[in-house]
This record gives C-alpha cells, sequence and structure tokens, in this order.
C-alpha cells in the first residue's frame, strides 16, 4: 500500500512528499464530464457506485497518492432540511436563505448514519474499490462557510447577508455555528468509522473575516469539530484559506494534525512560522500555474517543494484545481512531485 500520505500527516519520513489535488474529481477529466452527462452533480453525489467511480478517477489516470471521497460540503446543511440545488453555471443555491427567525427554527439536527448515509457507503466502497492502493480522504464545510452559505443562499463577493447577522444578532448566530460545529464534527467521526483515513475541514470563505471575527465566529467552531473528528484516531487537516495570517492560531486552536496553507501565503514564511508546532503542512502551489506549459509547472512545483522542504509536508494546490486546466498539466504537477527528492 502506497501509505506516503498519512506517514506525511503525522511527519514521519518519506521518500517524497505525496501530492493530491483539492477539486482532482472534477470537471477538467472528460471521464468525469462523461459520468456527470449521465447524471445531475447531486445525482451523482447521492449515488455511491457514481461518487466512487469518479473519487477513484484522479487516482487511476493522473497517478495522485490520495483519493477524496466525491461529494460537496453542502451536504450537511441540506441534511439539516434545507432544499439544494446545483446548477449549470449558477453554482450550488439554497432555495430558501435562513433570513427570519423561523428559518432558523426549522432546522433538523443531524444523524449522520441516518441523513449522510449515502455519503458513509461511498466511503465504505470506495476503500473496497481502492484495495489499499492509495489513502482515502473524508471531508466537511467548517461551520462560518456553512453558516455563511446557508444564510447567503449561494457564492457571494460580500458575504453581506451573512456578515449582517453577525454584526445584528451575533446570539442568533452563535447558536446555529454551535449546532453546526457539532453536527459537522460528528459528521466527520462517522466518515472515518466508515472508513475515512483522514479528513479535511474546508473553512472555504474564512477570508471574509476580520482577524476579530475570524477569531470570535470562525476558529472556535472550527476548533470544536477537529478535535470532535481527532477522536475517530484520524488525522484532520484544517484548511481556511484567505486566513494566511493566522496560521499560528490555527494551529493552537484546533489542535489539527495538518493546516492547510492557500497560495496567497509564501511557502517559506508558512513552513517558518510552524515550525516548533506538531503539525504537518499541505499546499500550496497556485491552481492557475497549471495553465502554463508543463515544463513551467515543473519548475515552479520544485521551487515549492524546496520552499516546504519535504518532510511535514503534502503537496497541493493553494486551492482548488480550475475546471479548464488541461489533463496533461494536472499530469505535469503530479509528476514533478514524484521526480523531486529532498536537497
Ligand atoms: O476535492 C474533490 O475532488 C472532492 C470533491 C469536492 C467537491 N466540492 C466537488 C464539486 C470537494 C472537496 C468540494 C468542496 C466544496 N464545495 C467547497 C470547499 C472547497 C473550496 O473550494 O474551498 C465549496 C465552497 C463547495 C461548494 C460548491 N460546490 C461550489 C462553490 C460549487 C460550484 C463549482 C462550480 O464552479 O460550479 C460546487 C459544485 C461542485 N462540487 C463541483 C464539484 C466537482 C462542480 C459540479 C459540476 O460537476 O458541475
Amino acid at each position: 500500500m502506497n501509505d506516503l500520505f498519512l506517514r506525511a500527516c503525522r511527519r514521519e519520513p518519506v521518500e517524497r512528499p505525496p501530492v493530491w489535488m483539492m477539486r482532482q474529481a472534477g470537471r477538467y477529466l472528460p471521464e468525469y464530464r462523461a459520468v456527470r452527462e449521465r447524471a445531475d452533480f447531486l445525482t451523482m453525489v447521492g449515488t455511491p457506485e457514481l461518487a466512487v467511480e469518479v473519487t477513484l478517477q484522479p487516482v487511476d489516470l493522473i497517478g495522485v497518492d490520495a483519493a477524496i471521497i466525491f461529494s460537496d460540503i453542502l451536504v450537511v446543511p441540506q441534511a439539516m432540511g434545507m432544499a439544494l440545488s446545483v446548477d449549470e453555471g449558477v453554482g450550488p443555491r439554497f432555495h430558501h436563505p435562513l433570513r427570519a427567525a423561523a428559518d432558523f427554527d426549522r432546522l433538523r439536527d443531524v444523524s449522520p448514519t441516518a441523513d449522510l448515509r449515502y455519503v458513509l457507503d461511498a466511503l465504505r466502497l470506495a476503500r473496497r474499490e481502492l484495495a489499499g492502493r492509495v489513502p482515502l480522504i473524508g471531508f466537511a464545510g467548517a461551520p462560518w462557510t456553512l453558516m455563511s452559505y446557508m444564510v447567503e443562499g449561494q457564492g457571494s463577493k460580500s458575504f453581506t447577508h451573512a456578515k449582517r447577522l453577525l454584526v445584528q444578532d451575533p446570539a442568533r448566530a452563535h447558536a446555529l455555528l454551535e449546532r453546526l460545529a457539532r453536527a459537522v464534527g460528528s459528521f466527520l467521526a462517522a466518515q472515518v468509522q466508515a472508513g475515512a483515513q483522514a479528513v479535511q475541514l474546508f473553512d472555504s470563505w474564512a477570508g471574509a473575516l476580520g482577524p476579530r471575527d475570524f477569531r470570535e465566529f470562525a476558529l472556535p467552531y472550527l476548533a470544536t469539530a477537529v478535535r470532535t473528528a481527532r477522536e475517530a484516531g484520524a488525522p484532520v487537516i484544517a484548511f481556511a484559506p484567505g486566513a494566511g495570517w493566522a496560521l499560528e492560531e490555527i494551529a493552537d486552536a484546533t489542535g489539527a494534525d495538518v493546516i492547510g496553507i492557500d497560495w496567497q501565503t509564501d511557502a517559506a514564511d508558512a513552513r517558518r512560522r510552524l515550525a516548533g508546532r506538531p503539525v504537518a503542512l499541505q499546499g500550496n502551489l497556485d491552481p492557475c500555474w497549471l495553465y502554463a506549459p508543463p515544463a513551467t509547472i515543473r519548475a515552479r512545483t520544485h521551487q515549492m517543494l524546496t520552499a516546504f522542504g519535504g518532510r511535514g509536508h503534502i503537496a497541493n494546490l493553494g486551492h482548488g484545481i480550475n475546471p479548464d486546466v488541461p489533463v496533461e498539466h494536472a499530469r505535469a504537477f503530479v509528476d514533478a512531485v514524484k521526480e523531486w527528492r529532498a536537497p
């Protein structure tokens, strides 16, 4: 079994850093688009056979060192009773965003084994089909990111609805964040029990908050979710893009095993700032460099690997791969990691 990824999570010695890509099971792969032609996105997410088929594609086609289960962060709010659609060209959208008090009161508590069983079934099936070839990663959205999606109803540039809630009714925001932290923590623990060998928390809208608000509304709930997930016994990755200023606080407050580094953060700086703490680092090539010719991708990737220094590093992009990246370029990134050796 290729266990480079799990060894790097634990900061054990490795021959070379492991590599995978956020959003690696996605539209840049013709084989993904072929499945997607037969089924819409939410059907794929809800059908373990289809989810597992695309989960394995980047392992077979690109040669990554870990699989991440094909799903979405928005399955948790959906399980709490929020109607969700994912429309072509629009992205995910909740039909009735949380605005009035009654909207919050209608939310249900989540039982992962009942309401999110299809994700757990997909994990079990993926483990069986991977047969030990590479480790399997589970994931969930962090409370602040989920809450902002639930309040906005869709992606946003300024997050005015979600931030208005923090300003005008912080008690209501805290109550929902608390519920989400419990739901997400128990969902991740259930994913580990179903076979996920590591789990990642995505706090994708961390960058919408200034330092004080991040410390009040995002970090404590991210920390609760990480702690609950860690009790299940697998390494936990915390990724808060846009909050690179807070790496030390994220490491200290959450106790995560791995800290995700976004592409806006200097790799050598991140390494220096976290040296001496018991964490591995994951990241962080700017996904846009995959538009460069393969020779340039290779050079940039080697620079990034050298800056992180090898041990305790998981090679990845600094955010998800873009859908219009040529497959050959994704392969160039992965191959560049595989040929590199720590100086
Ligand atoms: O990494 C992987 O390959 C696993 C699968 C995965 C998806 N979404 C599949 C997906 C993961 C880990 C996610 C997480 C996710 N989903 C995040 C956090 C990651 C980040 O980027 O910070 C967020 C914010 C979401 C919400 C979401 N889902 C958005 C914003 C979109 C729209 C994307 C778009 O450009 O249309 C989705 C849909 C989605 N999730 C797709 C995929 C492959 C595209 C759906 C399609 O096939 O049309």
